[in-house]
């Protein structure tokens, strides 16, 4: 991609990555990611605002030499030191010789200990702010979004905030970074698995983040990842709100992992008898999907139920796999069913209230342990498994 104007003195000159590989080591991004970074030339200064991950450095520098050369910038503001915004920095610095890193006094301290000492630093606190010559860049402390040291900054005049992860998503920009020039409604469930995968954890520092900027006038959201809105600044923002203040809708997730169907037959009933009562069902089947994508369902979901088949006297490992994204992505408190498949094996039923109460979740009775195939004795105790959950959400 090249330099795109995004509006008097304002640049985008950021990149897609739109390589086969799984973001942070963890989560598919079949559609591709953008990590987006911005130049604001002012009559007497010019700051670039985030790198772009450092295997698209070259791109990324001559994106950059396109609206300004890299020995005139003056300033390299690090919203956000993560290596997706970061990991360009070493070779920006080799030829932007006079800039200074200007980032939280945390986040300098990582740029230290990424890259060394080979470059002058500037730390700013919450309320400081640059004059780069009709331009100011006023600076806002926005914790945990999605790292300690993160911060906002706001530009003035034709006011843009500079968001870093916060109110971003997956997918790559393809050449069109604005809201107006692409259906944004697209990008929204990427937006909720980024959110669910990279930033749900952090929820209440959402919250406060948005509350500090509330009284803010944007005109421009320019987010680390994802579209530049100019059209809609709001509209990340809000979808943003809602998935952190959790509200959950009446419907019920269906999660399982499943050797040789037995478990998925379970699962099919409890899925079937719940539609018969009108509520919103979505199964997954842990085997066939990455957690990637059921973290962004589990944050409305009212009620899940949960099936394992016994695997060497213990829960099946993509279900244990499951339980750990649960509790690592600290997912607000929620009820659970469990159903258990098994032919030999020991009862895991325990096993999985005890892990399910570990990581703050409430179990729904009756849980039901299943021998082979469903009995109609098993299929009386799975109703009043769905009358329980149906009264619940
Ligand atoms: Fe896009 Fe937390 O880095």
């Amino acid at each position: 991609m090249v330099a795109i104007k995004v509006c008097e003195d304002v640049f985008w000159v950021g990149v897609d990555d739109k390589r086969d590989i799984l973001f942070e080591g963890l989560w598919p991004i079949p559609y591709g990611v953008s990590y987006n970074s911005y130049i604001v030339k002012g009559s007497e200064k010019i700051a670039l605002i985030d790198t772009v991950d450092k295997f698209y450095a070259n791109e990324f520098l001559s994106n950059i030499e396109e609206t300004v050369k890299l020995s005139e910038i003056d300033y390299i503001i690090l919203n956000h030191l993560e290596p997706d915004h970061s990991g360009a920095l070493e070779e920006v610095i080799k030829k932007a010789t006079k800039a200074k890193i200007v980032s939280s006094q945390m986040g300098i301290n990582f740029a230290r200990s990424y890259y060394g000492e080979n470059f002058e630093t500037l730390s700013v606190k919450d309320g400081d702010v640059l004059n780069l010559g009709g331009h100011t860049l006023k600076f806002i402390t926005a914790p945990w979004l999605h790292w300690p040291e993160t911060i906002f900054t706001y530009r003035r005049p034709q006011e843009a905030l500079f968001s870093g992860d916060a109110f971003g998503t997956f997918g790559a920009l393809n050449g069109n970074i604005f809201d107006d020039e692409i259906d944004v409604r697209k990008y929204e469930s990427e937006m909720k698995r980024y959110f669910a995968d990279i930033v749900s954890h952090y929820s209440q520092f959402v919250l406060k983040a948005a509350e500090k900027i509330k009284s803010l006038p944007i005109k421009i959201l320019c987010t680390t990842h994802g579209p530049v809105y100019r059209k809609e600044p709001n509209y990340p923002i809000e979808l943003y709100l809602k998935w952190s203040s959790g509200v959950d809708e009446r419907k019920v997730l269906i999660v399982y992992g499943s050797m040789y169907e037995h478990t998925a037959e379970i699962a099919e009933y409890l899925e079937e008898k719940l539609k018969q009562k009108g509520i919103t069902v979505k199964s997954f089947n842990l085997c066939k999907v990455h957690p990637s994508f059921i973290l962004p369902e589990l944050i409305d979901s009212k009620a899940i139920l949960l099936g394992s088949p016994t695997y060497e006297a213990a829960t099946y490992p993509p279900v244990s796999n499951f339980l750990e994204y649960v509790r690592i992505k600290n997912v607000r408190p929620k009820t659970f069913g469990i159903f258990v498949n098994y032919t030999w094996g020991s009862n895991i039923i325990e096993q999985l209230k005890n892990k399910l109460n570990e990581i703050g979740m409430k179990v729904i009775e009756p849980t039901l342990f299943i021998k082979g195939k469903l009995t109609d004795e098993d299929k009386k105790k799975a109703e009043s498994l769905v009358e329980n959950v149906t009264k619940i959400v």
